[in-house]
């Protein structure tokens, strides 16, 4: 390949395309294998970053399945996250008695997903995992399960693949390390 201009902004590239086709291939065979049985699987995205790792997962799975999405407001201010979060688009579909697949970008303190999989338990699905492309697991503040998870990532500001900076860089094929000086400067 090697036609796209890696941006400046742009420390390094953490998980390449190669290595992140690779692991949706795996982690979709692991969720086919898991739910052979099951007619009712509903992948619930959180948007917007979800919505690249999403569609790769989902083309990958060989089990019948609905696609679905949500999307919160969190009240970030930068890089800086409240915890604050609020859900302001629902599913179209309900998810009682059905099969929930929790989709996520990113895993970094844990509040958005603990949120996320408190009020869908209280929805009495008939089973609820969840499944994260990565995690920061040094930024952990709250204990969240994670069913299935592509990567464990370190503790800095990642784009590309669903991730954004001010909603820049979402749509790299990779993810990146963006450069300290441009949260620390522009935030
Ligand atoms: P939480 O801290 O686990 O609740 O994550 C909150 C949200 O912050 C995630 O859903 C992402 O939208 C965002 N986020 C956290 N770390 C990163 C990052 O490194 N790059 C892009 N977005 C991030
Ligand atoms: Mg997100």
């Amino acid at each position: 390949m090697g036609h796209r201009e890696i941006p400046a902004e742009i420390e390094r590239v953490l998980l390449d395309e190669a290595t992140i086709r690779v692991r949706v291939r795996e982690l979709a065979a692991q969720i086919s294998a898991d739910y052979a049985e099951i007619n009712d699987l509903v992948l619930v995205g959180v948007l917007k970053g979800a919505f690249v790792f999403l569609s790769d997962l989902a083309r990958n799975l060989t089990v019948p399945h609905e696609v679905d999405f949500i999307a919160l407001s969190s009240y970030n201010k930068g890089v800086v996250s409240t915890g604050a979060v609020r859900l302001i688009m629902d599913t179209r579909s309900s998810v009682t008695g059905r099969n929930v697949l929790i989709v996520e970008d990113i895993l970094d303190t844990g509040y958005t997903l603990d949120y996320l999989f408190r009020a869908f338990q209280a929805r009495k699905p008939t089973s609820l995992r969840t499944c994260v492309f990565v995690s920061k697991p040094d930024r952990h503040q709250v204990k969240v399960p994670i069913d299935y998870l592509g990567f464990e990532v370190p503790d800095e500001w990642l784009v590309g693949y669903g991730l954004d900076y001010a909603d820049r860089f979402r749509t790299l094929p990779y993810i990146g390390v963006l450069e300290r000086e441009v949260y620390e400067t522009e935030g």
